[in-house]
């Protein structure tokens, strides 16, 4: 019997950004790449997301591939996953749609995330940026996904997924697999370089703060050389010492060795010789990812072969939850 069939199913997404950092690589990437082996996994480029914030169209479209080629060149295998593009995928705004009409006002008005955004964009509180949960919801359930790998912040939006599922179940018997949230350990913890209380942020306006995928080696080492540490210099894994224990953190993460085992490693050496071997293993664990990525995009006909690929499996799946629901709540069906 086929093995597959036993297999957890797993969705995530994520936003087309052109500018990864480390701390995507080692939250997201790196995992999404790990796991592939032990699950069947649905993997998505959420530009629909994306335009709930302003977006330059053109620049949208190119990250959307950027994204797309990062991803594999991590070590996702199109063809062990089924990856693909939001929009490629109909269903997953026909489903929005129905989805919504299973969310209560309140609900969505309590998002931390949505409050925020209203915030910091306060010229552009759009509907989409208040119904974006509902589109994550829609994401997950459409693939009846059970485990949803994503960092902490989306903790609340998958608990939001749940209570939809739940919901609409109850009102409309079983039709949806309740999701959970496969919290990604690490995707929290690495910090600014500049400010290690801060998240490591592509949009940090200090360029040092942050270490890009796509760094060259010669950058990532001089980054690494300028952490903002302390004077005790001793390397430690101390939550007390926010620039140490964040460097600890990266050095352990790339290496597998435990946090005691780094600091053992480093005893009586001074934090220059641990910022050169931090920087060393952060290049070498990016280089191949750096030259994976520049073969697949040069090769943009590979590229778009695998979106339509990706979204045509998708898609199969997708069509089956979507007629389920339309059959479920009513919307006349001809034969
Ligand atoms: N909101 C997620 C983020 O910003 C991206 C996302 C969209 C997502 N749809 C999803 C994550 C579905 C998991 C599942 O990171």
């Amino acid at each position: 019997m086929d093995a597959q069939v036993f297999k957890k199913r797993i969705l995530s997404a994520a936003q087309p950004s052109g500018n990864l950092t480390l701390g995507n690589y080692l939250g997201a990437l790196k995992n999404w790449a790990d796991l592939q082996k032990d699950f069947e996994c649905f993997y998505c480029v959420a530009d629909l997301h994306a335009i709930t914030l302003k977006q330059e169209p053109s620049l949208l479209r190119q990250r959307s591939l950027q994204t797309l080629a990062l991803y594999i060149a991590c070590g996702i295998d199109p063809q062990k996953v089924t990856f693909f593009i939001q929009s490629h995928v109909p269903q997953h705004t026909q489903l929005s749609w129905v989805l919504g009409c299973s969310t209560m006002f309140g609900e969505l008005s309590r998002m931390t995330q949505f409050k925020d955004k209203s915030q910091r964009h306060a010229d552009n509180i759009n509907v989409g940026l208040f119904t974006y949960p509902v589109l994550m919801a829609a994401d997950i359930l459409l693939y009846q996904a059970n485990l949803v790998p994503v960092g902490d912040d989306q903790r609340q939006h998958i608990e939001l997924a749940r209570d939809i599922a739940k919901r609409f179940n109850a009102n409309y018997s079983e039709t949806f697999t309740i999701p959970e949230a496969y919290i990604l350990k690490s995707s929290a913890r690495i910090m600014s370089l500049q400010d290690p209380t801060r998240k490591m942020s592509k949009s940090d306006p200090n360029p040092s703060a942050c270490i890009f995928i796509l760094d060259s080696k010669d950058e990532i080492l001089k980054k690494c050389k300028r952490a903002v540490t302390d004077s005790e210099a001793v390397v430690a894994a101390d939550p007390a010492r926010p620039g140490i224990y964040n460097l600890v953190q990266i050095y352990s993460a790339l290496t597998g060795k435990s946090a005691e085992e780094v600091a053992a490693e480093f005893a009586g050496r001074g934090y220059g010789d641990f910022k050169a071997a931090v920087g060393e293993t952060c290049a070498d664990a990016l280089a191949p990812v750096r030259e994976e990525y520049a073969r697949l995009t040069a090769d943009k006909a590979y590229l778009e072969e695998i979106m339509k690929n990706g979204a045509e499996k998708a898609s199969y799946i997708a069509q089956k939850t979507v007629s389920k629901v339309y059959r479920k709540v009513g919307f006349y069906q001809p034969r």
